[in-house]
């Protein structure tokens, strides 16, 4: 069953554009309830844990330093429908690929600079989530 929460990253290209409260306020505006919020930054080795799925693929060290090389934003947000609505909102990985009006569009600069990144399913968005806040940094 979807549940109604997702979690997000604002990546270290969109935080120090200086776009974390444009990218925000999109977020608000299409209908997300921000559920809890931090600025962060990632060690390499939590980048690792976090996306330790990908740990086969080809891209993954270059990943994992790229995500541990500024701060980064965190956020479980709360909305009906939220992985997949919050995916449509972000677009397409590569930018060169995402549609006018995502924030990927607005605001990637390449592939591996992709601005935010969005949970892939209900049981990601938990993992993710408990990765960065405990029960108590969540609002009700
Ligand atoms: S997705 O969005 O999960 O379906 O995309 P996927 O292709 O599986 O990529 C998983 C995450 O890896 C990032 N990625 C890359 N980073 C650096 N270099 C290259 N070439 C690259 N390809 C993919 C991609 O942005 C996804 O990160 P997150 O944080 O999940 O958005």
């Amino acid at each position: 069953m979807a549940t109604n929460r997702t979690f997000t990253m604002i990546k270290p290209d969109a935080f120090g554009a200086g776009n974390t409260g444009a990218i925000l306020e999109m977020i608000e505006s299409a209908g997300f309830r921000i559920i809890a919020l931090k600025a962060t930054r990632l060690s390499p080795e939590l980048a690792g844990q976090f996306y330790q799925v990908h740990k086969e693929r080809p891209f993954y060290a270059d990943l994992c330093q790229y995500m541990s090389s500024g701060p980064i934003v965190a956020a479980i947000l709360e909305k009906s429908n939220a992985v997949a609505d919050f995916r449509s909102l972000i677009g397409a990985t590569n930018p060169e690929n995402a549609a006018e009006g995502t924030i990927r569009k607005r605001f990637a600069t390449s592939l591996e600079a992709n601005a935010i990144h969005g949970s892939d399913s209900d049981e990601n968005a938990l993992i993710e989530s408990n990765f960065f806040f405990s029960a108590f940094d969540q609002i009700g």
